[in-house]
């Protein structure tokens, strides 16, 4: 049975039995800080289980995209090595959110398998958890599994939590008995058969999710989930593998179209080099997948993982004996194994593609100058009688260069030295400590819980900004934060820092007297807090305040949020779809844009990009911000932001015919407020991500100021005016280039002036040669001395001495021809006595020697020569 078959049939039999078909959720788990990657299909669901989302039907199906690479499930490490580790895979999962519970879970993942898929029931094996005999019962009495193919199993194995928070609960599993033939005969199976993990392999896993874990002052604390629930979980490489009749799941289709394209790239065949294509498949899959859903390349956080995961495939793909970049290829067959279930992947392939591209390129830099590097400490090394290589040593390969530690380790192996591991942490630790400290408040825990205290007795705050600058406000509460007062009111026009926008300043005042309000932020949910540099005394919990925003910095901030979704949109009609956004910051100045783009813009993109902006801004075009559900707003086109949680209510801003984006900021009503929309500069941020400064409003007006004054200057300082100062710069470069010419030619007379004095009282040698020790200044000095010199005694022998330091550099030099005497063999002879070296051809040889040698070094020259 073909993979894409085992997805449809699925699909229709969970929605037979009344399930809601939810396509895939993102790689990027949305507003969860407590995952790096969606790693099961229940990840989306978390909300429901806990009771903090309430789904209009109790039972869904999806088949979702995980990957397991870094965080609690992290199978990097074992890709390769095993027959079904995988850093990407697709999990069929059927939920029940507090509706049915064991009995159906159980009767319905049966059915499935064995009447729908057709296994085999006494190729099938069940778990349950050591304290649940009702599962147990259940298996035995309603599935009618034989029990003796029943075993009871601990925490380890039938517990199943998606990290250290979240909810969990025992589980009860499936396994496939692929047959005698791969048992593994070392593995004690005395307790339970399936411990022998080489023959038998889970196939479906059912939680049956009962608690939640959540963290409290640090400490983990577990409740009741406030009705049971149902996760399954069924890996669909593993269960194609039992159907194709396949052991490995690389060998079954869903990898054979990617494996086929590695072997045409390598020219190799699968059967002489499974293990490294393997790994290469693998990480295609969760590299292309990881991009598709907006991951990016970098040196934190999600970005790293698929960074080190792109690498250890081109890492694998060189041992094939690549070294072409090549890695992008593998996109197309990845993306046709999927057969079309996920959408997003065909809209995204030139942008995979182009990333992979600019990865690869990347490290393959990376990895020769990285080499060049390491072989130079592994001389080092060797040279000292040492053999490990020390930790800020591998720190600094790793962080400044970007050399992978594990392939500093590999390579350090194959010449028999290690490196300090010990050393390596620490010296990454005391990284990790500096970049903690530049965090700021918000990272406080004690801070945080200050915020969630306030949230738990007083909810959200009313925003009342959208529509008005001042309001009259009850003052909730008042506390200290750092080295200012945290204000909390009923409501506030007051803009919390967030989606980009700075947070709004003002005054608030009571009685005649007012407070600045510095800065606002929206540390958790929507508490909006007003930061103050008053001490809490000042305030007066419970009593009626005036809060006024400031009105200019807003407008210019307002015009600026605009013309950051004109500038979006100007990008990708300039640049292609493949520009997503990647950050923004925006405030009463400056708008600061970043996004993806695997390049630097030129001068004509730049204009094209600016000149569409300000049509926009002079077609005076209403901009209409409206709520409405987030499929509405999907269907419409609306922009979103990847990995951003929304509600099922949605707020968009709609700049019609050009722009059309969620957002929760604050807008002009009309395109033609923003004034005017100039870029200030271009830049690169990270490998494939850009960032764009650019002013609009006033901000041009002093932007244009401040150039026109720069230019008064410049046009004070050259005399000359307008466009005068183009056609004067250009004739003083010209003179100062000719200037330095000459000044270049009349050094070469000076030296050669007082060359021909240094010649003067050359010796003759007992052959007739022309012999003078000199002394010179500089390298350049040292090999035009030995020229003049030569050029003046056509049958002469130079030997010139330079000081460097504690060393001395040495250059013997005679006239091309001459026979009567070799310059190599000279300083080999006299270098030979003084240990020094160096070395060279019968009319010129150079070294360096000690120079504390140099009185012996000329007294040898004596003797021999003279
Ligand atoms: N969450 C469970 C797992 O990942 C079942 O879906 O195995």
């Amino acid at each position: 049975m073909k993979v894409q078959e085992i997805r449809q049939k699925f699909i229709e039999f969970f929605q037979k039995q009344n399930h809601q078909y939810v396509d895939s959720s993102s790689l990027i788990p949305a507003n969860d800080p407590t995952l790096l990657f969606t790693n099961a299909g229940m990840v989306p669901f978390k909300d429901n289980f806990t009771g903090a989302a309430n789904p209009k039907n109790p039972r869904a199906v999806s088949i979702q995209k995980c990957v397991r690479a870094g965080g609690k499930h992290n199978d990097l490490e074992n890709v390769g090595f095993t027959s079904r580790h995988h850093t990407f895979f697709e999990m069929l999962g059927n939920f029940s959110f507090g509706d049915y519970f064991k009995k159906e879970a159980i009767l319905m993942g049966w059915e499935f398998l064995t009447q729908e898929l057709k296994l085999p029931k006494d190729k099938l094996y069940i778990t349950v958890h050591h304290s649940d005999q009702e599962a147990a019962d259940l298996w035995e009495k309603e599935a009618k599994v034989p029990s003796d193919r029943i075993f009871f199993r601990g925490d380890k194995d039938n517990f199943w939590e998606m990290g250290d928070t979240g909810p969990c609960g025992p589980s009860s599993e499936i396994f496939y008995d692929h047959g005698q033939k791969y048992s593994d005969p070392e593995v004690d199976t005395s307790e339970c058969i399936l411990d022998d993990e080489d023959r038998y392999v889970e196939i479906w896993n059912l939680v049956f999710m009962q608690f939640e874990k959540f963290k409290i002052d640090g400490e983990v604390k577990k409740r009741n989930l406030p009705k049971p629930c149902v996760d399954t979980g069924g890996g669909l490489e593993r269960i194609a593998a039992a159907l194709q009749g396949k052991y490995n799941n690389f060998d079954t289709d869903c990898f054979s179209e990617v494996i086929k394209e590695i072997e045409n790239i390598s020219n190799k065949s699968y059967r002489d080099f499974p293990h490294w294509m393997r790994v290469v498949a693998d990480h295609a899959r969760s590299a292309t997948m990881l991009l598709a859903d907006g991951v990016l390349p970098s040196n934190e956080g999600r970005g790293y993982v698929l960074r080190r995961i792109i690498r250890r495939a081109i890492r694998h793909i060189d041992l094939l004996g690549v070294s072409k970049v090549c890695f992008f290829k593998l996109v197309a067959p990845v993306f046709k194994s999927f057969g079309g279930i996920y959408p997003e992947n065909e809209k995204n392939r030139d942008f995979v593609e182009k990333y992979l591209r600019l990865e690869e390129e990347s490290f393959r830099k990376t990895l020769s100058s990285g080499l060049k590097l390491l072989n130079q400490e592994i001389e080092n090394l060797k040279k000292d009688n040492k053999d490990t290589l020390g930790g800020e040593k591998v720190f600094a390969l790793y962080d400044t260069h970007g050399f992978p530690v594990d392939l500093t380790e590999m390579i350090l192996k194959e010449k028999e030295l290690s490196l300090d591991s010990a050393g390596f942490h620490s010296a990454m630790d005391r990284q990790k400590n500096r970049s903690k400290k530049a965090g700021d408040f918000s990272a406080s825990e004690d801070s945080q819980k200050h915020f969630y205290e306030v949230y738990e007795s007083y909810g959200n705050t009313k925003f009342l900004g959208y529509k008005s600058l001042n309001s009259k406000s009850k003052l909730l509460s008042a506390f200290k934060i750092g080295e200012r007062t945290a204000l909390v009111f009923d409501q506030t026009p007051f803009y919390g820092e967030g989606g980009g926008q700075v947070g709004d300043q003002g005054v608030i005042s009571i009685d005649g007297k007012g407070f600045e309000v510095l800065d606002t932020k929206k540390p958790v949910h929507e508490v909006l807090i007003h930061f103050v540099s008053e001490s809490v005394d000042d305030f007066s919990i419970g009593s009626e305040y005036v809060l006024n925003v400031d009105k200019k910095n807003r407008e210019l901030t307002m015009a600026n949020h605009t013309a950051t979704h004109l500038l979006q949109s100007a990008l990708i009609e300039t640049l292609g779809p493949h520009v997503k956004q990647a950050g923004s910051n925006v405030g009463p100045n400056r708008l600061r844009f970043d996004f993806t783009h695997p390049e630097a813009l030129n001068s004509s993109e730049l204009n094209k990009v600016e000149g569409l902006i300000n049509q926009k801004i002079r077609a005076a075009i209403g901009v209409t911000p409206s709520i409405m559900s987030k499929d509405d707003a999907m269907k419409k086109g609306a922009m979103a932001l990847f990995g951003e949680k929304y509600g099922d209510q949605v707020r968009v801003i709609d700049i019609p015919g050009f722009s059309i984006e969620l957002c929760g900021g604050t807008h002009v009503l009309n395109t033609q407020e923003i004034g005017h929309f100039k870029i200030l500069s271009e830049s690169s941020l990270a490998s494939g991500v850009r960032r764009i400064e650019a002013c609009t409003n006033e901000g041009v007006i002093d932007f244009l100021e401040e150039k026109y004054s720069e230019f008064s200057e410049v046009e004070k300082l050259l005399g000359v005016k307008g466009s005068k100062v183009l056609s004067t710069i250009s004739s003083l470069k010209n003179e100062l280039n000719s200037k330095k010419k000459e000044l270049a030619s009349l050094k070469d007379q000076i030296q050669l002036v007082d060359a021909k004095s240094k010649f003067e009282g050359a010796q003759k040698l007992k052959n007739g040669m022309d012999f003078k020790l000199l002394e010179a200044s500089s390298d350049e000095d040292i090999r035009k001395l030995g020229d003049l010199f030569i050029d003046r005694y056509k049958n002469g022998l130079a030997i010139i001495l330079q000081n460097k330091g504690n060393k001395i550099s040495v250059l013997f030099k005679s006239y091309k021809g001459v026979k009567d005497i070799n310059c190599s063999e000279l300083l080999k002879g006299i270098f030979g006595a003084l240990g020094g070296r160096g070395g060279g051809k019968p009319d010129m040889a150079q070294g360096s020697l000690e120079a504390s040698k140099k009185d012996e070094l000329i007294k040898l020259i004596k003797q021999n020569i003279i």
